[in-house]
């Protein structure tokens, strides 16, 4: 509880926090800065990659977008990202580093999810996601059983091609995991899904702020309501070297700390785009997961369960329904995914043809997609494996 106190005092400081004015101005690059304000047609405008967005809708009616580096008749790579995330963690690192426009330079036709609730995909046929509860009644379940699918379709539709190439980040690969568990046919239209720092099992989670998230999660009852929607709340972080400096130290608490892989001159332009919101719902399931160390369906207690799963207890993912080729990436010093757990699905998962634990004992949740190495120590690798499962065009 003295950890959430703390932390509560912070964001208040944070808050009415002494202002030194230009602190961030001072030390970060113009083009940085300028980065922070951009959105997804801004970044790829201004280096130079063809960006197109197109609306899904689910089969529960939610409107998703999703992006496109648009190269016509190429072979098609799907990217979905974390919770709290967006498609903009692909392109965030800029032409040198990001994976997104490394696929796309690499001869890819580059497609980039948005789950629902996210800063892209805040709309609904008929609900309103500020007016109407009932727009936040999904876990990352409904993400993984129909925002999935749709995007998937769309792509092949779009595309022409019967099979698309998978990358998952974190909560995007526990999603593919709902999906190609729940329902099995979409095994079928992945060539191979490669999960970077993926998340199922979650019994020997060892994040330090857990504590802090379980009070919240205590303080908000039976809320179900959005968390952490994108807000210009991380510019009292750059305000001075103190408030910088403790907005990193809570950063690396809940990813891990992993100073040398980290392009600390980018850090305002992570900060600005991430959290990009969530729902509540999703940290609950969670955190389901950690309490129970089990990977399942949504907990709403044994009479509803009852009604939904026709058993007191939430039904696992079948996992063995896995058909699909996965090649798995994680790290020891990630705080929200422990790589005993990865270990753990890998034993589980029916076709795991690559098994990496990188052997970098400081890379964190982040390294893989971010990490100042990360093209040349991680996707280079990726897109080998990735190209043993390639059809012939
Ligand atoms: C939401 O979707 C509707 C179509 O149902 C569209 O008319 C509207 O412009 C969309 N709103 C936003 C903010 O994208
Ligand atoms: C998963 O596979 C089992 C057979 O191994 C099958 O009985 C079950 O229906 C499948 N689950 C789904 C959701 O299709
Ligand atoms: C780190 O970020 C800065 C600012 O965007 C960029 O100019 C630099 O090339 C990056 N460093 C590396 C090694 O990628």
């Amino acid at each position: 509880m003295s950890n959430s106190i703390a932390f509560v005092v912070y964001l208040i400081f944070l808050m009415l926090g002494a202002t030194t004015a230009g602190y961030m101005e001072d030390k970060y690059p113009a083009s940085v800065l300028e980065d922070t304000n951009l959105d997804m047609f801004g970044l790829t405008r201004k280096y130079d990659y063809p960006l197109e967005s197109h609306f899904v809708t689910t089969e529960d009616k939610y409107i998703l977008c999703l992006f496109r580096l648009r190269r016509p008749k190429a072979r098609p790579v799907f990217l979905m990202h974390g919770l709290l995330d967006s498609s903009i963690t692909w392109i965030l690192s800029g032409p040198w580093a990001a994976l997104g426009y490394y696929l796309y330079d690499l001869g890819y036709d580059v497609w980039m999810g948005n789950a629902r609730g996210n800063f892209y995909s805040r709309n609904h046929t008929f609900y309103n996601p500020d007016n109407d509860k009932s727009f936040w009644r999904f876990s990352w379940h409904e993400i993984g059983y129909y925002d999935l699918p749709a995007s998937i379709d769309f792509v092949l539709k779009k595309t022409g091609f019967n099979k698309l190439a998978y990358i998952g980040h974190s909560q995007g690969t526990t999603t593919f995991f709902v999906m190609s568990s729940m329902r099995p046919e979409y095994n079928a239209k992945v060539t191979v899904m490669s999960a970077l720092a993926p998340v199922s099992y979650m019994k020997n989670l060892k994040a330090p702020l857990l504590p802090i998230m379980r009070n919240l999660l205590a303080l908000s009852g039976n809320a179900i309501t959005e968390f952490l929607p994108r807000s210009t709340l991380w510019k009292a972080c750059f305000r001075s070297k103190i408030t910088e400096d403790t907005c990193y130290d809570y950063l690396f608490q809940i990813m891990g700390k992993d100073q040398k892989m980290w392009n600390a001159t980018m850090a305002p332009v992570y900060m600005a785009h991430l959290p990009s919101g969530s729902n509540l719902k999703q940290f609950k399931h969670y955190v389901q997961l950690i309490d129970s160390g089990r990977f399942c369906q949504y907990d709403y207690g044994p009479v509803e369960n009852m009604k939904r799963y026709d058993s007191s207890q939430p039904k696992e993912y079948p996992i063995k329904n896995i058909t699909v080729p996965v090649a798995l990436y994680y790290a020891s010093n990630d705080h929200l995914s422990s790589y005993k757990d990865v270990i753990r699905l890998s034993k589980e998962l029916p076709n795991v043809v690559e098994n990496c634990l990188y052997p970098y004992k400081k890379w964190n949740h982040m390294t893989m997609v971010w990490g100042l190495e990360s093209r040349e120590l991680a996707h280079k690798r990726m897109v080998e494996v990735m190209k043993k499962f390639e059809p012939e065009l």
